[in-house]
C-alpha cells in the first residue's frame, strides 16, 4: 500500500530538472502532484528585456503532464530575489501590470495548474505585522488584495488561490497568520486557502498545528501543506555522521502525529506536499547549517520507504478498514 492511495487528498513533492532525472521512479510511483522548486517564481523568471525564462518550467510541466501528475504553482509574489534592476523603478500601476502580465502568461502556458501561491511569506515576526517588501513599497499596503484580484481575473475561478506562509510552528507566528487571514477574508479578497510550509523538525509541538488548522477551518478556508519535511535536528544543534535509530524513531513519531492531525482535518486539507523527494536529495543538507547531512523525508538515501513512511501507511490502512 502507498500513502498516495490511502490519503484523502493529493500527495505531492517539489521537483527540478536534476530531481526528475535522478529520482523519476520515486516521483512517479509515490506522488500524484508536483510543484516546481524555482522554475515558476516570478522574481526568478523575468529577464532584463521583460521576457520570461520558462525553459525549466516547460520541461517540468511536460514531465508532469506525461506522468499524470497534478501541478501546483509557486509563486507569484515573494520578497526574496526581487529583481531590483528590472522592477525596482516601476510605478504602482506598472508593477501591478507586470504581475498581471506574468500571471496571464503562466495561465496560458500551463493551463492545468490547479492552485497558485499568490503571496508567499508576507507576515514578519520581526516587523510584528505585514512584511515591508519592494512590492508593498512600490504598490502600497493594498498590494496583497490587488494581487489576489489580479490572480482571480487571470487564472479564473477554477484555480485555487493561496497565501503561503513560513515558520508556522510557534504561537506568536500562528496568531499573526490567523490575523492576516481574517483580515483578507473580511476584506472579501478572492482567497481560497492558506498554505503551510511545514519545514519542521522532530522536536515539534504538534498541538500548535491543531490550533492553526482549527482556525483556518473556522474561517471557511482550505489548507495545503506545501513544503513539508521533518528535520532530525533541533535547528542548528547537532551534526550526525549516521542518523541514530532513536532519532529516526522520534522522527517517525512526529510524522505519524502530523498525518493523524491532517486526517482530522481532511475536509480542510487538500494537499500534503514535500519540499525534498528523499534523503538522497534534500536542500536541508545545507540549511540552516551548510554542509550538514539531514534525513528529513519519508524516503531514505536509496529512495526506499523509511519507518516513518510505513507507520503512516499502517495507520491510514487501518483507518480505512474501520
Ligand atoms: C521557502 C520558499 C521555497 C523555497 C524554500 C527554500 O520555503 O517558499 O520556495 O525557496 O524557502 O528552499
Amino acid at each position: 500500500m502507498k500513502i498516495k492511495d490511502l490519503l484523502g487528498c493529493k500527495f505531492g513533492v517539489a521537483i527540478n530538472e536534476d530531481v526528475i532525472k535522478n529520482h523519476k521512479n520515486l516521483i512517479v510511483n509515490e506522488f500524484n502532484s508536483v510543484t516546481f522548486e524555482n522554475a515558476l517564481k516570478f522574481n526568478y523568471r523575468i529577464k532584463e528585456n521583460l521576457d520570461y525564462d520558462f525553459k525549466e518550467a516547460d520541461k517540468l510541466y511536460e514531465f508532469a503532464v506525461k506522468n499524470n501528475l497534478s501541478v501546483r504553482g509557486h509563486c507569484l509574489v515573494w520578497h526574496v530575489g526581487f529583481p531590483q534592476k528590472i522592477l525596482g523603478n516601476l510605478s504602482r500601476d506598472e508593477l501591478l501590470n507586470e504581475i498581471r502580465r506574468y500571471t496571464r502568461s503562466v495561465a496560458k502556458r500551463y493551463p492545468s495548474i490547479y492552485a497558485w501561491d499568490v503571496v508567499n511569506e508576507i507576515y514578519s515576526m520581526a516587523e510584528k505585522g505585514l512584511r515591508k517588501t519592494p512590492f508593498s513599497e512600490i504598490i502600497g499596503e493594498d498590494y496583497i488584495e490587488e494581487c489576489f484580484k489580479i490572480a482571480r481575473e487571470e487564472l479564473g475561478n477554477k484555480v485555487e488561490l493561496y497565501y503561503n506562509e513560513e515558520d508556522e510552528w510557534f504561537m506568536p507566528k500562528i496568531k499573526g497568520i490567523i490575523k492576516t487571514a481574517k483580515r483578507l477574508v473580511k476584506k472579501k479578497v478572492p482567497i481560497d486557502g492558506i498554505g503551510l510550509q511545514c519545514h519542521i523538525s522532530c522536536y515539534e509541538d504538534v498541538s500548535n498545528y491543531r490550533y492553526l488548522l482549527e482556525n483556518i477551518k473556522k474561517l471557511g478556508l482550505k489548507c495545503q501543506i506545501t513544503e513539508m519535511e521533518v528535520s532530525v535536528y533541533d535547528w542548528t544543534d547537532g551534526n550526525y555522521k549516521v542518523c541514530p535509530q532513536e532519532v529516526l524513531d522520534k522522527q517517525a513519531k512526529v510524522y505519524l502525529e502530523m498525518f493523524k492531525l491532517f486526517e482530522d482535518y481532511k475536509d480542510t486539507i487538500n494537499l500534503i506536499n514535500f519540499w525534498s523527494v528523499s534523503d538522497g536529495c534534500t536542500w536541508r543538507d545545507n540549511w540552516p547549517v551548510i554542509n550538514r547531512k539531514d534525513w528529513p523525508t519519508l524516503f531514505d538515501e536509496e529512495d526506499n520507504p523509511k519507518k516513518a513512511y510505513n507507520q503512516i501507511v499502517n495507520y491510514l490502512a487501518q483507518k480505512e478498514q474501520v
